[in-house]
């Protein structure tokens, strides 16, 4: 396969970048083109997406779209909804689509929906079981963050009887005050690991297990379960309660499986069906929507657009939903993780740039935080503002509040506003002893900043599902144009084993080989 920046399309996107891209001004394309907003913007199920605010135009989509066809995104597309072995260096298929494949189509469908229904018939004895009223996620990574992202978007569907807690950290600090409120003979420990050999959860997984045997608790096999690949560990745990999933789901990519626990014991098998559903319907537009109208791969080849030829660093995401705060968290493991990567499939370095920062926070906060850096920074931050139409409570007027906040940050970012109409405005008051100049200066915008609009009808579970699955394969699309694998993992492996060769010279306090730096901050936590 060729190597993206060796095709015609990216010296043809070079030239157009020099010719129009880089000083594309929106103000004046909105101004020249009546049809700018229908023509930038798209429809994919669930999701609506106005990309008019953006650093491009119709030319700029055809020579990504170019782009994608001489990289043969539709060809690695097609080999891995088949199943064909898409993560290379783990020698693995990569088949999340598949468990969101109604029964009877896509692969492994027996055995996905075996389990399916299995976990689901556990969730809703779980949920009709009056002696249970805390149940708590023990994970981290794709065993956490998407579950957990997911439970606090549908709060609205879950029971007011039933508390999920979702623990991470190795920090005893998150287990330890949550173990205090708890009630040992009401509680459902959920042991979440694909592996079940990570080192946080299976110390958070220990402390449980003492803390349940300690307060006098004696049934293991209905207070914990697990949810993993390795059913033989869980056992060797003490758990047999076991749901499993297989090592082409990857832990990113793993809340459509029986890692989605949590989700079907707080929403009930019905929504997390919906789930399912919303997911496969993108899944579907992604696998046959013809590329100038498919919008992850849009989405995708617009961050490459950001990334190698504007040479955006970061992209912010501000869901203007409280119920998604934990989008970004989740964001960040899918897209970083994923497509973090400096060399190519067969080992090459590569000459540009790969993933960007993914971070945000909910709109308004983010608003009284660091928007102000997004308006009048130095560095350019592509914005991506998520709203949802109709809310799931009735306070009518703070809901308009929130919406005119989102479609206002938008276009403040795009409009700006220049020096003399900063010196136009009346000045404040208490900056009366300033040159008028001066000020204006300080109060002008550039403005032409771009951003993204995505649009849900409402938060369902359907609309849910369908935006995850548009996440997920618009990180898909960068990926497969910037030659990478994303879906292995290695960047985090030195980390973990320098950490266990440290984890000793704590108790030992032995320094010897050890460089400077690390031998005197050991030193001194020692102390
Ligand atoms: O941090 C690396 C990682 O392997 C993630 O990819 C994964 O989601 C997380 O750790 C947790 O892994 P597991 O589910 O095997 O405990």
């Amino acid at each position: 396969m060729k190597r993206c920046d060796h095709t015609a399309a990216w010296a043809a996107l070079q030239g157009h970048f020099e010719a129009h891209g880089r000083d594309l001004d929106l103000r004046e394309a909105f101004a020249q083109d009546a049809g700018r907003f229908a023509a930038l913007s798209f429809d994919a199920p669930e999701v609506f997406a106005d990309l008019s605010k953006n650093l491009l135009d119709t030319a700029t989509l055809h020579f990504l779209v170019e782009l994608a066809r001489e990289c043969a995104l539709e060809e690695q597309r097609d080999a891995m909804l088949r199943g064909d072995v898409a993560n290379a260096t783990e020698g693995r298929a990569v088949l999340h689509t598949a468990l969101r494949a109604p029964r009877g189509s896509g692969p492994f469908s027996d055995e996905v929906h075996g389990v399916l229904d299995a976990m689901l018939a556990y969730a809703e004895a779980v949920r009709g079981d009056a002696g249970i009223s805390d149940i708590v996620n023990i994970g981290i990574g794709g065993s956490d963050l998407g579950p957990q992202m997911v439970v606090a978007a549908l709060q609205a569907y879950g029971r007011v009887d039933k508390r999920l807690h979702f623990v991470s950290n190795v920090d005893g600090h998150d287990i330890a005050p949550l173990l205090q409120q708890l009630d040992a003979k009401a509680t459902l420990f959920i042991v979440a690991s694909k592996t079940f050999t990570t080192q946080e959860t299976m110390a958070n997984a220990a402390v449980a297990r003492a803390w349940f045997l300690a307060q006098g608790g004696t049934d293991i096999a209905r207070h914990f379960a697990a949810t993993t690949t390795n059913v033989a560990a869980a056992a060797a745990f003490g758990i047999d309660t076991t749901f499993g999933f297989w090592d082409w789901v990857g832990g990113r990519y793993s809340l459509w499986s029986a890692i989605g626990l949590p989700i079907a014991i707080a929403v009930g098998g019905e929504h997390f069906r919906a789930l399912l559903a919303g997911a496969h319907a993108m899944d579907r537009h992604f696998a046959a929507a013809p590329l100038e109208k498919n919008l992850p791969v849009l989405l995708g080849l617009v961050d490459i657009w950001y990334r190698n030829f504007h040479g955006f660093t970061s992209r912010s995401v501000a869901p203007y939903h409280q119920g998604l705060r934990r989008l970004p968290a989740y964001l960040q493991q899918l897209e970083m993780e994923s497509n973090g990567k400096r060399v190519d499939l067969d080992g090459r370095a590569l000459p540009y740039g790969t993933s960007p920062v993914v971070w945000g926070e909910p709109g308004t906060n983010g608003q009284h935080a660091y928007f102000q850096m997004l308006h009048q920074g130095t560095d350019v931050i592509p914005v991506e503002f998520i709203a949802v139409k109709t809310p799931a409570h009735g306070l009518v007027d703070q809901h308009h509040k929130l919406l005119a906040n989102c479609l206002a940050q938008s276009q403040a970012l795009m409009l700006g506003k220049t020096a003399a109409e900063a010196a136009a405005e009346p000045a404040p008051t208490a900056a009366a002893g300033i040159d008028a100049a001066v000020l204006a200066r300080h109060r002008s915008f550039p403005g032409n900043r771009p951003s993204t609009t995505l649009l849900l009808q409402a938060l369902t579970p359907r609309t849910l599902g369908a935006l995850i699955a548009l996440y997920e394969h618009r990180v898909f699309t960068s990926g497969a144009l910037w030659g990478i694998n994303s879906f292995d993992q290695w960047g985090v492996e030195l980390g973990k084993s320098l950490c266990n060769q440290l984890l000793p010279r704590l108790a030992s306090g032995e320094t010897q080989g050890l460089d400077a730096s690390t031998a005197g901050l050991l030193a001194r936590l020692r102390a």
